[in-house]
């Protein structure tokens, strides 16, 4: 079998880094980019020898193997709608969208092509840790927690453009939730209504949720982009007898008197990511960890905490 032939959609910050993962691959042909801002997709495409088109129809045509979708969450939807129309398997970083119904409509072109969402911190080895500490012991209390700045791109501050704090920024969190505690049926929320600074900034600045577990376990989600740096992302799980805290760069476990940390690498779950689409685009591996369907799920987690804290109403998931 040939190199598999993966054109990019987008070519933002989140591009240049699956740009370099891939074209570290030795079975896949970096074959094209496209960006609604055509200075932005030549530079990528300068970086790694490859060639830039003007738009996702052309970078279609390309007789292309697989696609990665890195727009902004706004720019979903039309994308993934001329990805799947065509057939192709389809890496999407996430959240899948600013909004549900523009993730939902996508979920139900879905059809037989691999679909990746870009939840990398499922590839951690300090969550697989994580997930066999907490094996057949009942989690109660799961606190989770983004405490950042404002990233450095224009859109994120507003909400039409991102979906605010929870969507954009928190959905790494809350599926790591979901996969360590299970599914959540009723979530109820509040901002602080104060954006931060910037121009249209609409955003809450910060939010505070509870979550109620199927399974039983109540938590928390909180928000910050008041900081001028990254404080704090990930969770904390209390089962019986046991207390993790658990992100990208750190498992702490605290077993009564015994405390012991395992270093995270988020290098590695960010390369294994793309591996294991790549893998299953070309037949030779069945490690997609958060496909379409399951992205899904988180997102609509993520939008029903977004809604409480808009509407103040608590909201089932
Ligand atoms: N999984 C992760 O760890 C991770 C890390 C960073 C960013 N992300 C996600 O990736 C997404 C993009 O983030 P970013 O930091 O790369 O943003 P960015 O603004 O740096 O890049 C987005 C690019 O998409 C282009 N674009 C917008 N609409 C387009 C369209 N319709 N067609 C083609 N190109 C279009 C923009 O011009 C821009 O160059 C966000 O949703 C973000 O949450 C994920």
């Amino acid at each position: 079998m040939g190199r598999s032939r993966v054109g990019l959609i987008g070519a933002g910050n989140v591009a240049q880094r699956h740009a370099r993962v891939l074209s570290g691959f030795p079975d896949v042909e970096l074959a094209g980019v496209t960006d609604v801002l055509p200075e932005a997709a030549a530079r990528l495409a300068d970086t790694h020898g490859t060639r830039a088109f003007a738009d996702a129809d052309a970078l279609l045509r390309a007789d292309l193997d697989a696609v990665y979708a890195c727009v902004p969450p706004f720019a979903h939807g039309p994308v993934e709608e001329a990805v799947l129309s065509a057939g192709l398997p389809l890496f999407v970083e996430k959240p899948l969208a600013a909004d549900l119904e523009t993730a939902e409509k996508i979920a139900a072109m879905v059809d037989g092509a691999p679909t990746a969402v870009g939840h990398h911190w499922r590839y951690l080895a300090v969550v697989e840790r994580a997930r066999e500490l907490l094996d057949g012991r009942p989690v109660r209390l799961v606190n989770g927690a983004w405490l950042d700045k404002v990233p450095p791109v224009a859109w994120w501050s507003r909400r039409d453009r991102s979906g605010g704090p929870v969507v954009e920024q928190a959905a790494h969190v809350l599926d790591l939730a979901r996969h360590l505690a299970g599914e959540v049926s009723r979530v109820c929320a509040v901002g602080n209504g104060l954006p931060p600074p910037g121009d249209g900034a609409d955003v809450d600045s910060v939010t505070a949720a509870t979550l109620h577990y199927t399974g039983g376990a109540v938590g928390t989600l909180s928000t910050a982009c008041v900081l001028g740096w990254k404080h704090r992302a990930g969770l904390e799980i209390y089962a019986d007898g046991l207390a993790l805290a658990v992100g990208e760069d750190e498992l702490v476990v605290r077993e009564g008197e015994r405390e012991y940390r395992m270093p995270g690498d988020p290098e590695a779950a960010r390369v294994a990511v793309d591996r294991a689409f790549i893998d299953a685009v070309r037949g030779e591996g069945d490690d997609i960890r958060v496909p379409y369907a399951e992205g899904l799920r988180t997102h609509r987690l993520a939008c029903a905490i977004a809604q409480s804290a808009a509407t103040g109403e608590a909201c089932d998931v």
